[in-house]
């Protein structure tokens, strides 16, 4: 078992570089030999964004310090300005600077953003309205968020133990289609009544249908060969062209059981029986509904981390399910685990550091099975601690090894 050792401070910086290991000198690590001097410098953006953000950001940040210097990976992280803190200091949710930096990066980490404080901004102007400028704009079409339940947080979820448990799932979201950017959308008046009407427009092209099909395809392959597609084909046109696409797609994946599910049935199954899916693909607002849904089969959204990837010619993001939550920022109490581990997926999906990404998961593991709990998660006879104790003891268990 992992036995906690003295920590060390955790400071801010808004920029960190480094190779950690010594100069010149070859060093021999457990990702093969590499020499400081010819590995490869992976560039990542921080995006600390609003609330919990910086808190999270500088508990992951030292945890892949940690995982750096134990691996002998070259990591340059520069954090830029998105979000409410974004919008405070340029007027912009997304500036471009931070666009261009991201584009320029090989992975993109975000916290989280928005805040009560930017509620009441016109939509333009909102933080949420940068975030989806971001997916946008670097092509993240695959949402990827898995939930996967942790034995040592037995009793964190609402639904009962015999439910969750052994729950291993992946929700496959489009990201970049669907409500979220149909148009005309709008907000005007309606000439013959004077009445206010609003209206947005669910529509999917079937090459969008198609991507995110192949993407659920394949993981499934690398999964349990299962996929469940959401739709609403019992009543929207949109979700019929879905399904159809959907359906062609899984002709080259003999090996994938595909089966259909609509979303209302979907939403009641995910809280029934969870463990009967494996992969779920779904548009993009019902794989937002589903994927919060899916988080509470996990005990808190605190745990779960998501990645947003595309074709592969730029970055992907790598974020926290969760939100920026006003409520508790700047208390030192939120859960930097579900930053952590996004950061664990950043390090094996961008970056292919997969022995870095195992050992940061091991060290989640490690830190749960310890005893030691954020409030979140919190249980009879384990021990409270604040989000910056549970960065040092994640990186005191990265820093001791093991797998
Ligand atoms: C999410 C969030 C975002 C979304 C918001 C903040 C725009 O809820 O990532 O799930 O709806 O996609
Ligand atoms: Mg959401």
């Amino acid at each position: 078992m992992w036995v906690p050792c003295p920590a060390s401070p955790i400071g801010r910086r808004s920029t960190i570089l480094f190779p950690i290991a010594s100069a010149g000198t070859p060093v021999a690590s457990t990702t093969g030999a590499v020499s400081p001097a010819t590995a490869k410098t992976h560039t990542i953006t921080l995006l600390p964004g609003d609330g919990i953000g910086d808190e999270i950001m500088d508990a992951t940040v030292k945890v892949l310090e940690a995982v750096a210097s134990r691996f002998d990976l070259n990591l340059s992280m520069t954090s830029a300005l998105m979000g409410g803190v974004a919008i405070d200091a340029t007027g912009e949710p997304l500036p471009a600077a931070t666009l261009d930096q991201c584009r320029s990066s090989d992975a993109v980490l975000l916290a989280c953003i928005g805040g009560y404080k930017w509620d009441d901004l016109p939509r333009a102007t909102r933080p949420e309205t940068g975030l989806l400028a971001l997916r946008k704009q670097l092509g993240l079409f695959a949402n990827l968020r898995p939930a996967k339940s942790f034995e040592q947080l037995e009793g964190a979820s609402s639904l009962k133990d015999e439910v969750v448990n052994g729950v291993d799932l992946m929700v496959v979201r489009e990201l970049t289609g669907g409500v979220y950017f149909g148009t005309p959308k709008g907000i005007d008046t309606d000439p013959s009544t004077g009445a206010r009407v609003g209206y947005s427009n669910m529509i999917y092209h079937d090459y969008e249908v198609q991507r995110i099909a192949r993407v659920a395809m394949d993981i499934a392959m690398k999964r349990g060969k299962g996929v469940v597609s959401v739709d609403k084909a019992n009543v929207l046109e949109v979700s019929q062209l879905w399904r159809e696409e959907v359906i062609k797609v899984a002709a080259d994946y003999p090996e994938v059981d595909l089966s259909h599910m609509y979303v209302d049935n979907a939403a009641m199954q995910l809280v029934r029986w969870p463990k009967q899916f494996d992969v779920m693909v779904t548009g993009n607002l019902f794989g937002d509904v589903l994927s919060d849904c899916a988080s509470m089969l996990v005990g808190s959204l605190g745990m779960l981390p998501s990645a947003s990837l595309g074709d592969g010619s730029g970055p992907g993001v790598f974020e926290p399910v969760h939100g920026s939550a006003p409520d508790i920022a700047g208390q030192d109490k939120a859960n930097p685990v579900a930053c952590v581990l996004s950061a664990a997926m950043m390090l094996r999906y961008a970056l292919e550091e997969t022995d870095a990404a195992d050992a940061v998961e091991a060290a989640v593991e490690a830190v749960l099975n310890a005893g030691w709990r954020t409030g979140d998660i919190m249980s009879a006879g384990k021990t409270l601690v604040g989000c910056k104790r549970m960065g040092e003891l994640l990186v005191e268990a990265v820093s001791a090894g093991g797998k």
